[in-house]
């Protein structure tokens, strides 16, 4: 039998980021059952196929399936991740993906409140604090189980860029990033450490300047790289770290994005936040103290965050 942590865990979308999310969630054997979900007839049975046949060798009991009707793969879910949606291409920033990826999230939003209504929703699709905002809305949950991804990611490239300049395990740097998914997102370097020993005091300021540049760029730098599409390897791993705590119910500290009502001097909208995630969503925000630059880095990106709220409130949608 395996070690279930939630019967049933529907990842929508079936891409590249939703394809190897669905394989990290099977392989850590956390759920029942993975529904993976898509328009494209095939592409979510033939990925869930594949992943399933892996499970002799590797050992999990997870149960794979894919699906291209969205209300039977909703139905019941504990968790439902949503990744749907089109991806930067080089040149274009998470914003200008705003219009189209609300008209596909949208369906899925009311679905999920149709046939999830206890549902934990893991939002995914870019620009993701805003689609977050708009997911909320749709469903009516309450703000602590709309969680969306974008400091777990950013924070692992912050940590990984930092062990590298040290050539220290990665396993040891503890940090995160606050604020958007975007280039106004905010490295903390006041809280970031190797096992407790300030970063600050390790690295000079003129390389922490360029790691903190390069972690507000990591996203685009692989699209660059990449030219058809966008990162997928990090990200789902920095998603399974979410969906982990959210199955084992392990309250564990990250920093997501979620609805602020009040925290860090902000209200009605979705920032990346230290906050303790279990098995319902988050249960605490944590107000950490921040450095009067991390603070007027953290309001610039509430105010780029609010832009975007404005220009999606005028779509018609
Ligand atoms: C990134 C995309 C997934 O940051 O937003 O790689």
């Amino acid at each position: 039998m395996t070690n279930v942590g939630l019967s049933k865990i529907a990842v929508i979308g079936a891409g590249n980021i939703g394809g190897t999310l669905a394989q990290r969630l099977a392989e850590a054997d956390v759920a029942a059952e993975v529904v993976l979900f898509d328009i494209v007839e095939g592409l979510p049975q033939g990925k869930a196929l594949d992943i399933q046949e892996s499970a002799p060798v590797l050992g999990f009991s997870t149960r794979v399936r894919g699906s291209t009707r969205l209300d039977e793969a909703v139905e019941g879910s504990d968790l439902v991740i949503l990744t749907a949606g089109l991806a930067r291409k080089p040149g274009m920033s998470r914003s200008d993906l705003l219009g189209r990826n609300a008209q596909i999230v949208k369906g899925h939003a009311e679905m999920i409140r149709e046939k999830a209504p206890n549902a934990v929703v893991m939002v995914v699709t870019n620009p993701v604090d805003v689609m977050a905002y708009f997911v909320w809305k749709a469903t009516g949950f309450p703000r602590e189980r709309i969680i969306a991804e974008s400091g777990t990611l950013d924070s692992a490239r912050f940590r990984w860029f930092v062990a590298e300049a040290l050539g220290v395990t990665p396993r040891d740097v503890v940090g995160f990033t606050l604020g958007t998914h975007g280039d106004t997102m905010v490295p903390v370097l006041s809280h970031c450490s190797v096992n407790g020993v300030p970063v600050t005091k390790l690295l000079p300021p003129e390389k922490l300047r360029a790691i903190v540049e390069r972690t507000k760029k990591g996203g685009g730098e692989i699209v660059d790289l990449l030219k058809t599409g966008s990162a997928y390897y990090a990200p789902s791993a920095a998603q399974l770290e979410m969906a982990l705590s959210i199955a084992r119910n392990e309250h564990r500290l990250l920093s997501c994005s979620v609805l602020l009502n009040g925290e860090f001097g902000f209200k009605d909208i979705f920032l990346s936040v230290p906050i303790v995630l279990g098995r319902h969503g988050f249960t605490k925000v944590h107000e950490i103290e921040l450095t009067a630059e991390e603070r007027s880095a953290l309001e610039a990106s509430a105010k780029a965050v609010s832009e975007d709220l404005k220009l999606l409130a005028m779509m018609p949608l």
